[in-house]
C-alpha cells in the first residue's frame, strides 16, 4: 500500500511556476497560483539599502539584463532591470512576453509577494529560503521577521497553522528565526548528508527536513528514518512524473517543483 490516500502532498511552486515563466517574478507566482499550487517557494536576499528581494543567485547576471551582486545594488537599481526577457531567450522560447507583462517581470520584493498571497482568494502558503544569511549576520532574518509581522505572519499560534515557513541550508539562520519566533516552522535544507543527518537527525528544534531529490533517490531508508524521528519531509526539486510517484510511495509531505500544474495532475488533482 502506498501513502497516496493517507495524506495530501503539498505542491510547492519552486521560484513560482518557473518552468513556464521567469523564476521569481510576479508572472511566475501568478501562474503558480492559477495552476493551483498549494504553496510558493522563494529565495530572499538583502539589497544594499536593506530590502528583501526574491532572487536566487548572488548576482543578477543570469536572470536580468543587469550585472552585479544583489547585496551591492539598491532596490532602485534593481527596479530598472528586466528580469523577464532572459527566459524566452535562454530557456522557454514559447514564453509570451508582452507589454502587459513588464510590471510582472521587474524585480520582485518579498513585500509584493506577500501582498500577492494575501490577495490570492484562497490559502496559499509561502516557503521562504534565506540566502547568504552569514554575510549579513542576522539582518536577513531580522528584516524577514519585521516584514512578516506587518502581515501578521511572524508568530503563528502553532507551527501546524502557519501559512509561512522559513527554509535554509544554514542551521544558524534557522536558529535565529526560531529564537525570535519559536512557532514559525523551519525547514533544514540539505544536499549532502553527514553521518548524523543520515541517521535521521536534524539540528536541534527543527522539525522539517528538506533533502534534495538526489539524496532521497540515493539513500534508501533515509525518508523512513526521518519520518520515524517525527520529521516532515519536503523534497526539491521534483519535476519528472516518476519522481512524483516515488515521493508518493515514500509518503513525502511536500514536493517542491518548477512545474506545479503537471505535478498536480500527476497527483490526480
Ligand atoms: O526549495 C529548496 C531549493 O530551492 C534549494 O535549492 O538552489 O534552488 O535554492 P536552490
Ligand atoms: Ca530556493
Amino acid at each position: 500500500m502506498t501513502h497516496a490516500r493517507q495524506h495530501r502532498i503539498q505542491v510547492v511552486a519552486h521560484r513560482g511556476a518557473s518552468e513556464d515563466a521567469p523564476e521569481h517574478t510576479l508572472a511566475a507566482y501568478k501562474k503558480a497560483i492559477e495552476d493551483g499550487a498549494d504553496a510558493l517557494e522563494c529565495d530572499v536576499r538583502l539589497t544594499a539599502d536593506g530590502h528583501l528581494v526574491c532572487v536566487h543567485d548572488r548576482r543578477v547576471n543570469r536572470t536580468s539584463n543587469g550585472r552585479g551582486a544583489v547585496s551591492a545594488l539598491e532596490l532602485a537599481d534593481l527596479a530598472a532591470l528586466d528580469f523577464g526577457s532572459w527566459k524566452a531567450r535562454d530557456e522557454a522560447p514559447d514564453w509570451e512576453f508582452g507589454a502587459d507583462d513588464r510590471a510582472d517581470t521587474s524585480v520582485l520584493t518579498l513585500e509584493r509577494l506577500l501582498e500577492l498571497v494575501a490577495d490570492a482568494g484562497r490559502r496559499v502558503e509561502l516557503a521562504i529560503e534565506t540566502k547568504h544569511p552569514t554575510r549579513w549576520a542576522g539582518q536577513v532574518e531580522e528584516r524577514l521577521l519585521l516584514l512578516l509581522k506587518r502581515f501578521g505572519l511572524d508568530a503563528p499560534a502553532s507551527a501546524a497553522d502557519s501559512p509561512v515557513r522559513v527554509m535554509s541550508f544554514s542551521a544558524r539562520s534557522l536558529h535565529r528565526v526560531r529564537a525570535a519566533s519559536p512557532t514559525l516552522p523551519t525547514v533544514y535544507l540539505t544536499q549532502f548528508l553527514s553521518p548524523r543527518l543520515r541517521d535521521g537527525r536534524l539540528p536541534a528544534g527543527i522539525r522539517i527536513a528538506g533533502p534534495s531529490l538526489r539524496i532521497v533517490r540515493s539513500h534508501p531508508g533515509y525518508v523512513e528514518r526521518l519520518k520515524r524521528a517525527g520529521h516532515q519531509v519536503h523534497v526539491w526539486t521534483v519535476n519528472e512524473p516518476e519522481d512524483v510517484d516515488l515521493c508518493v510511495e515514500l509518503g513525502i509531505d511536500a514536493i517542491i517543483t518548477n512545474r506545479p500544474g503537471p505535478v498536480l495532475r500527476r497527483l490526480g488533482r
